[in-house]
């Protein structure tokens, strides 16, 4: 890896501006899920313990450069000392004067949290002045959000060229686990792409046609991919005017050698709702009055052998709407089977993005996944193959 690590640092008696991402849900003021808070204690408690000073830079939804008290840290600061075990300060502005003198009496053992980078438009216009102001807070730069690496703002890019910068513990277990991945896989290697729109995920998809052996397409995605076929998929959910799009992954697919893996068969019904009534019904076969709402059996058993014979999986999105069941029995079944695959050794799993994780969490399979990225937009644009600016600044 071209990137410094925590190992890399002299951290003792050093202040640290760690980013990190805890743009976590909260309700009435209680965090709802504090995975990312989680999965960022051991880059905290690598700092503690090699006698630096951790003060963290972060952003909170989207203000807009704008002070919004709802968007304000400060409620977090009870879940991150539960988290790290020691006292969490808080300061209420992440530059000049006020920032400075929090930092001045931050003391060995506590872990300083700034508030929102976003409260000030020049967080998110990447402004040099800003980056500046933050540098001076720090000796030390140490990026652990890789969910925001694919923002290039002042505290994921700019602040990183201008101190000695490294990645933390959860970029790095990120970042090597994508390596494993995508980069360079144990094949047969294959993706699984779900989720609505072929338009959403495009760039996504031309990518993976060039990398992986097979790529399953499910969703609402996977229609447009039927439509583009001449088949009448009734009143399911399609993008029409992105079949032409359709045909042209499909064409780049079979010049790479890449076996896409579309429903042969599916689950319908006439209403999107839970527990509506429906059929299995051949890919072809949809009523012109009903919508595909899954996969059927004989795709999920085509599936399955995809994935035992496969050595590397790779997932994002669900293969149906997952959160209506039954029509969340495609994504159970195959993440059940990703996850016996794991746990007998047999496969490295690794997902992200948007509703995947909420989808695997679901079907009970997460805890057995090789690696669940925390991010969702970053996910995809680096399943997508661009480079990621807060990556790319670490000197990756
Ligand atoms: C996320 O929640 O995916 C990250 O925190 C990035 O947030 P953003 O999309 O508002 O930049």
């Amino acid at each position: 890896m071209g990137w410094n690590t925590l190992d890399d640092m002299e951290l003792g008696a050093k202040r640290v501006l760690v980013r990190v991402d805890v743009n976590v849900p909260v309700e009435n003021g209680v965090v709802t899920d504090d995975t990312r808070i989680r999965r960022i204690v051991p880059t905290i408690h690598d700092i503690l313990a090699s006698g630096g000073r951790p003060i963290l830079l972060a952003h909170f939804g989207r203000p807009k450069g704008k002070h919004v008290p709802e968007m304000s840290l400060r409620p977090l600061v009870p879940a991150l000392e539960a988290a790290f075990g020691v006292p969490v300060l808080f300061c209420a502005d992440c530059r000049g004067p006020a920032a400075e003198a929090a930092v001045a009496t931050l003391k060995d053992g506590q872990v300083l949290l700034l508030e929102n980078t976003r409260f000030h438009a020049g967080e998110t216009a990447n402004d040099p002045g800003l980056a500046a102001e933050m540098a001076a807070l720090g000796d030390i730069y140490c990026n652990d959000a890789f969910s925001a690496a694919h923002r290039a703002h002042a505290s994921t890019e700019g602040l990183a060229r201008l101190l000695p910068a490294c990645a933390g513990r959860l970029m790095q277990g990120e970042l090597s686990a994508l390596e494993t991945a995508l980069g360079n896989p144990q094949r047969p290697l294959v993706a699984v792409v779900g989720g609505a729109k072929v338009s959403s995920k495009l760039e996504l998809l031309g990518n993976l046609v060039e990398k992986v052996d097979t790529l399953v397409i499910g969703g609402g995605m996977a229609n447009t991919f039927l439509a583009a076929q001449g088949i009448d998929v009734g009143k399911s959910l399609c993008e029409h005017d992105m079949t032409d799009t359709a045909r042209t992954i499909i064409a780049k697919a079979q010049g790479t050698g890449c076996h896409i893996l579309l429903p042969g068969d599916v689950v319908v019904a006439r209403d999107f709702k839970a527990g509506a009534a429906n059929e299995t019904v051949g890919a072809d076969a949809c009523p012109a009055d009903a919508m595909i709402l899954d996969a059927g059996p004989e795709t999920v058993a085509r599936i399955v052998t995809a994935l035992e014979s496969a050595k590397t999986l790779i997932w994002n999105g669900p293969l149906g709407a997952f959160e209506i069941p039954p029509f969340d029995r495609a994504t159970n079944a195959a993440a059940s089977k990703a996850a016996e695959l794991t746990k007998a050794g047999q496969l490295v799993s690794v997902a992200g993005g948007g509703d995947t994780v909420a989808a695997l969490n679901q079907a009970g399979a997460a805890q057995a996944f090789t690696y669940i990225s925390t991010a969702g937009g970053a996910f995809l644009e680096w399943m997508e193959g661009k480079t990621l600016p807060g990556v790319a600044a670490l000197g990756g």
